[in-house]
């Protein structure tokens, strides 16, 4: 398929190949939508295997940003760059040239972290635009805890809709960095009874050990009996091979791209298992960044627990209609987008 017949496919705006001599840079911006605002998305540094795979994660990853925001009804759009990791990347002079592109835009795009990013990467993109979500910035506070705190909510949700107590609540963690570490505090406090794992098993003794969890090798996680399942990792985990093996009422966590096709969430569905779209459940971050940067609010908590009351609206929604809450929260956030369009 021609580039700007995928574009037109996913309803993409612009899409901006990128590259810098001097620092061996290469890379794309897509800017999916500005329809409700700026575009938010961070920045995502990989080793990918050709630069086709490149595109279509930016294709994919911004298209799903746009979502994130509408269902969240937040005054932005979605964006995401990705940038091609190779051995000659000169990485400090490479991020100081992605910044000045971001300032480039004027504010039509704000980047922030995402998969591969070190703090000290997005210190570099401070130093060539201000429009960036960098940590440093102490108001801001730490967005992966946002994140988590957004999953959280979410899983309040889910846990009140079937009726459970979080005190109690047996939940299986899959993948305890950035944001798996946070949520992990935060459930042990409510109560839960966790059980965490991770492919870097030093790291998930570590966690365990500080919040009083159980460790269970990375292989048997999603097949481990639980009430809550809460994928901290990667995408594409819930599949035609994984769901059958699942035990557990609820999917709800942190990682982008949980269902590997749509018809996923049907299989969940159709299973009984409640599922927590992953574009609802990890919104904390992106709310953040764009309520400190946007609408200059101090603090983001009460915005934050409304996710609970979003997640028992699709629940509600999902089993009165008889559709999986993947289809319900797309629903949901088209609609917002085609309102935006007519206004
Ligand atoms: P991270 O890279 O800090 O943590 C992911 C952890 O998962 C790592 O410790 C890794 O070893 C582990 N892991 C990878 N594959 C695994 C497997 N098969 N089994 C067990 N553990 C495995 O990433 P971070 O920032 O915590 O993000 C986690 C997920 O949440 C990603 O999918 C990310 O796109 C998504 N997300 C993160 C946000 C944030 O604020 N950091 C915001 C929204 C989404």
């Amino acid at each position: 398929m021609s580039l700007l017949a995928a574009l037109e496919k996913q309803g993409h705006e612009q899409v901006i190949a990128f590259r810098d001599g001097p620092s061996r840079l290469r890379g794309f911006l897509a800017i999916h939508s500005t329809a409700l605002g700026p575009a938010f998305g961070g920045v995502r540094i990989m080793a990918y295997r050709r630069e086709e795979d490149a595109l279509a994660d930016a294709l994919r990853l911004s298209r799903g940003m746009t979502y994130k925001c509408a269902l969240a009804e937040l005054p932005a759009g979605g964006g995401k760059a990705v940038i091609l990791d190779h051995a000659r990347l000169a990485r400090k002079e490479a991020f100081e040239a992605y910044g000045r592109l971001v300032e480039s835009l004027g504010g039509r795009f704000f980047t922030g972290g995402d998969v591969g990013i070190r703090p000290a990467d997005l210190a570099c993109v401070r130093r060539t635009t201000s429009y960036v979500a960098c940590e440093s910035s102490h108001a801001l506070g730490d967005i992966n805890q946002h994140t988590a705190l957004g999953v959280w909510h979410a899983l309040r949700g889910c846990l009140e809709f079937i009726g459970m107590k979080p005190a109690g609540a047996r939940i299986a963690i899959q993948g305890v960095g950035n944001v798996g570490a946070w949520l992990a505090r935060i459930l042990a406090r409510e109560g839960c009874v966790l059980v965490v794992a991770d492919r870097d098993l030093d790291l998930a003794r570590r966690v365990a050990d500080a919040v009083g969890a159980r460790v269970v090798p990375a292989a048997r996680l999603l097949a481990t009996e639980c009430d809550v399942l809460a994928p901290c990792a990667l995408g594409g985990v819930l599949n035609a091979r994984t769901i059958p093996a699942l035990r557990c009422r609820i999917v709800c966590g942190a990682a982008n791209n949980q269902l590997a096709t749509p018809a996923d969430g049907d299989r969940l569905a159709r299973r009984g298992i409640l599922y927590a779209p992953d574009y609802l459940a990890n919104v904390g971050g992106v709310l953040r960044g764009v309520e400190f940067y946007l609408l200059g609010k101090k603090d983001s908590r009460e915005s934050l627990e409304r996710q609970r009351d979003r997640m028992l609206g699709i629940a509600r929604e999902a089993a009165a209609a008889r559709r999986s809450t993947a289809r319900v929260a797309d629903a949901m956030a088209e609609a917002r987008l085609v309102n935006a369009g007519r206004d």
